[in-house]
């Protein structure tokens, strides 16, 4: 195992990211966003791994980023870190990311989880940015992404008090996708990740990065964007063959070309 603070896994086309330091409830420190960073990205690459599961070991996902890393950190020395350029690669990430979220996801924790495509949440889940009692604030996207998922005042609400709000609340919110039991949340995610991975890879790929573009972009410029791929899908295989068996009534066979 080539990672100290992540377990890694394949299994048939789907690959596994698990944070792996239960006993700090995964605290996040910055070896351990290299790592998540850097096996997703080979994921990315790797012809075998149709879509990529992000979830936690132990009773969290993640309760936010190391503090202990951070407590005698200086401003200048993060200025030259420069840190979250690494966790702005997740945003690059071509193949859908489906998050699986039990216990705790806060502060950088709940960040992670909203770099994921699609969430799924075990009854348990907690999702909230306790930075506020911290005396300091989300700094790895969390403002953004939240503001952008919700709008503004339950955002603001959120942010500023730092409560934690439950898996029904995220639901409710749309932060989350789906609440599973906990017993089958690794269960339920990998049947759901299994089921987009027979997709068109080629489609999958194209239509994730147009509805990302839709959370940037004004409608007018993210429907260049679309159009531009779906005019690009007609270069490909798997439209020919798609619609082929289509015709052909029978069910088609994509092979990402
Ligand atoms: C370091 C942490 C940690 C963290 C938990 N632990 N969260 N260590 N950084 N973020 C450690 C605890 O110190 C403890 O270690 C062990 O994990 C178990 O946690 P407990 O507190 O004993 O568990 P519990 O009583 O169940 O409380 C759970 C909790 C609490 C409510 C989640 O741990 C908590 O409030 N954690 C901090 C949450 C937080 O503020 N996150 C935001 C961080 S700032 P020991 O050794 O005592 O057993 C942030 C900024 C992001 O994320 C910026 C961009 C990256």
């Amino acid at each position: 195992n080539r990672f100290s603070f992540i377990d890694v896994s394949v299994e048939g086309s789907i690959g596994i990211v698990a944070l792996n330091r239960p006993k700090v409830l995964n605290a996040i420190n910055r070896p351990m966003v290299s790592e998540i960073v850097s096996i997703i990205e080979e994921f990315d690459r790797n012809d075998e791994v149709k879509v990529i599961v992000l979830c936690g070991h132990g009773r969290a996902f993640a309760a936010g980023a190391d503090i202990d890393e951070m407590a005698e950190a200086g401003a200048i020395e993060l200025e030259l870190l420069n840190q979250f350029t690494e966790w702005d690669r997740l945003a690059w990430v071509k193949k859908p990311i489906i998050g699986a979220v039990q216990g705790f996801a806060l502060g950088g924790g709940f960040e992670l989880a909203l770099c994921c495509d699609i969430l799924f949440a075990a009854h348990d889940a907690e999702f909230g940015f306790p930075e506020i009692s911290l005396g300091v604030m989300p700094g790895a996207g969390g403002t953004q992404r939240l503001t952008k998922l919700m709008g503004k005042s339950k955002a603001m609400e959120w942010l500023l008090t730092g409560d934690r709000m439950n898996a029904k609340e995220a639901l409710h919110y749309g932060v989350i996708n789906r609440i599973v039991a906990k017993e089958l949340l690794q269960e339920e995610t990998l049947k759901f990740a299994n089921k987009i991975a027979k997709q068109a890879p080629l489609s999958l790929r194209l239509i994730k990065e147009s509805v990302l573009k839709a959370v940037d972009y004004s409608v007018y410029e993210g429907m260049q964007y679309e159009r531009k791929n779906f005019y690009l899908l007609f270069a490909s295989k798997d439209q020919k063959e798609g619609m082929r068996a289509f015709q052909e009534k029978r069910r088609p066979n994509f092979e990402g070309e």
